[in-house]
């Protein structure tokens, strides 16, 4: 039999329930909070920048939108507050923003270190915290966005992998954690997807156009993948009917992780 991320999910799956993605104003936070629209649920699509929030909302009328840096102290719980206040309720949370940064050892800079675990480890470490007592009201879930490269070595990018496997192991921490709640957790882990992750890594567009090429020619089935087909299995793992999946993070990379 043919399973698709969809097979068997009803068209509605999410309807009446409340969903927070953060980054959604590009690349699959985007495509994850218009996912989530169409499958019925209300969305707060988190990020810093307006006028591409605005862009993600206006793809669907179930997306409502919140400009704010996660990283900013009380911006965790400012989201989670108004996600309740505008839904009544808080079912997913998806921690999706995050940020890669090219820092071989010999370039390695406090900084820009602290930066990178700033968001993509303590700010959703934050945000599930403030979500807690909703997913325990609503029996929800979170859903962690890593990278095929949390479980895999990436020389020249290692700080950024090493955030991805902190999330990981996080994920299944937390999964043990959470569990007498009922509250799940998983993660999802992409290979290289076309987004605004190079260029916001700050590489000129050359390096950008190198990078993609070369990725390409890396991944079994030839290609980048799309944020749509990652926003797919996000849903997938934060869907109610998926009541005994926990601590698990699935690797969607087009076969990267086989070589
Ligand atoms: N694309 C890939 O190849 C790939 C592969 C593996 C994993 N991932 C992971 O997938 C996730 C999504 O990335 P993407 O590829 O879709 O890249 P992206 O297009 O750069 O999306 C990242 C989003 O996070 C938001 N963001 C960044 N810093 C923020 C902050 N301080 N507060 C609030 N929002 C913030 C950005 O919006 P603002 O700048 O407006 O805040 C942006 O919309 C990330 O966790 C990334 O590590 C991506």
């Amino acid at each position: 039999m043919t399973e698709t991320p969809a097979a068997g999910a009803s068209p509605d799956r999410f309807a009446g329930r409340a969903v927070v993605v953060t980054g959604a104003g590009s690349g699959i936070g985007r495509a994850t909070a218009i996912a989530f629209a169409r499958a019925g649920a209300r969305v707060l699509g988190v990020g810093r920048r307006p006028d591409a929030l605005d862009d993600t909302a206006r793809h669907h009328p179930g997306i409502t939108v919140l400009a704010a840096d996660i990283r900013a102290a009380g911006a965790p719980r400012a989201v989670v507050d108004v996600a309740a206040e505008r839904f009544g309720r808080v079912d997913v949370l998806v921690n999706n923003a995050g940020a890669t940064a090219l820092m071989p050892l010999a370039e390695a800079d406090a900084r820009r270190i602290g930066d990178l675990f700033d968001l993509n480890v303590t700010a959703p470490s934050l945000l599930a915290a403030a979500a807690l007592p909703h997913l325990r009201a609503t029996g929800g879930s979170i859903v962690n966005v890593s990278s095929t490269y949390g479980h895999r070595p990436l020389p020249g990018a290692a700080h950024y992998a090493a955030t991805k496997a902190a999330l990981e192991h996080l994920t299944r921490s937390w999964a043990l954690e959470l569990a007498p709640d009922g509250v799940r957790v998983n993660a999802l882990a992409p290979g290289p997807t076309e987004s605004e992750a190079l260029t916001a890594a700050g590489l000129p567009s050359a390096a950008v156009d190198q990078i993609k090429a070369d990725e390409a020619s890396r991944i079994p089935l030839g290609r980048r993948g799309r944020p749509a087909e990652i926003a797919a299995w996000i849903l997938r793992l934060a869907d109610p009917a998926d009541t005994w999946l926990t601590g698990q993070i699935l690797t969607i990379d087009g076969g990267l992780e086989l070589l």
